[in-house]
């Protein structure tokens, strides 16, 4: 039997039930995360919790839960799941209303639903690299909340597979913000690069690891935006996801990044990001 959580209870998945007035089935009016789960333990849990927190903040919503709180109910899903590598996926909803684009009132109260997957690591990607295409940033103003609204994403994830690529590098107006789920960083001249956590992008935990693992092992780097000619002469492009972990782009509209395989510099990252994995979540193959 697997579990899932609904509203605080523990239930068989195949006896899980979505109001058809949830706003999240109506609207997408609501916000998720998903965390990563290596040996039974969760990575960057409280980070995670807390950006799922303030993206009910930005969208008007109280998540009736604290970050402790849901975490507790995520380790006694992995337990009960008995899940050891992996993801979790949460999700918080408006609520159930009579359809209606306003809010409804604050007696209606959030839907909250977590559920686990078994998944391995990307290590085939991790070591081999993706294509990837270009593609015209055409969401919303309001990047930086994790909106269950994912139609421009998945558009452009869409767009990217039909031309046999793993993902889209979006743009606006020829500077680069972010793939359609992961964020982007290039590397020129030993320096790694990639845009402000600003409303135009997700600040990706994984992003943000990445630079906290740049200040401590003194990887010069910056958060300022680059346009698409910085990242074809990129001697380096990575993306940075919770899923994707630190992947290298060897291909950008098929024409090669650097000598076309991983570099030097995303390698040196990804084994201080598995360090970082270790410290919290213990060894790793
Ligand atoms: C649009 C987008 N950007 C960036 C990321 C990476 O964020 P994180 O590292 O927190 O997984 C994601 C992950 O889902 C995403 O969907």
């Amino acid at each position: 039997m697997t579990y899932v959580i609904v509203n605080g209870e523990f239930i068989n998945r195949s006896e899980a039930k979505i109001d058809i007035e949830d706003r999240g089935y109506q609207f997408g009016d609501g916000v998720y995360e998903v965390i990563r789960v290596y040996n039974g333990k969760m990575f960057t849990g409280t980070e995670h919790l807390e950006r799922l927190i303030d993206s009910g903040k930005k969208i008007g919503m109280d998540i009736p839960y604290t970050v402790s709180e849901i975490k507790q109910q995520l380790e006694s899903l992995i337990d009960k799941n008995r899940l050891n590598l992996g993801t979790l996926y949460l999700q918080v909803t408006r609520g159930i209303a009579p359809r209606n684009h306003a809010f409804p009132s604050n007696d209606v109260s959030p839907t909250f639903v977590a559920y686990s997957k078994e998944v391995g690591r990307p290590v085939e990607n991790m070591k081999t690299g993706v294509k990837t295409i270009l593609n015209a940033d055409i969401r919303w103003l309001l990047c930086d909340i994790k909106s269950l609204n994912l139609l421009g994403n998945l558009m452009a994830k869409q767009k990217a597979v039909e031309a046999g690529c793993f993902e889209a590098i979006q743009h606006r107006d020829g500077v680069v913000t972010e793939g359609s789920l992961s964020n982007i960083s290039i590397i020129k001249n030993g320096k790694v690069i990639t845009h402000p956590a600003d409303n135009l992008i997700l600040n990706g935990i994984t992003r943000q690891k990445v630079l906290e693992i740049c200040r401590n092992n003194d990887i010069p780097s910056s958060e300022t935006p680059f346009t698409v000619d910085d990242l074809k002469s990129a001697d380096e492009v990575f993306l940075s996801g919770t899923t994707v972990e630190i992947t290298p782009i060897v291909e950008i509209e098929g024409e090669k990044v650097g000598n076309g395989s991983l570099g030097p510099i995303t390698e040196h990252l990804q084994a201080l990001f598995v360090k970082e994995i270790e410290k919290e979540c213990g060894t790793i193959s």
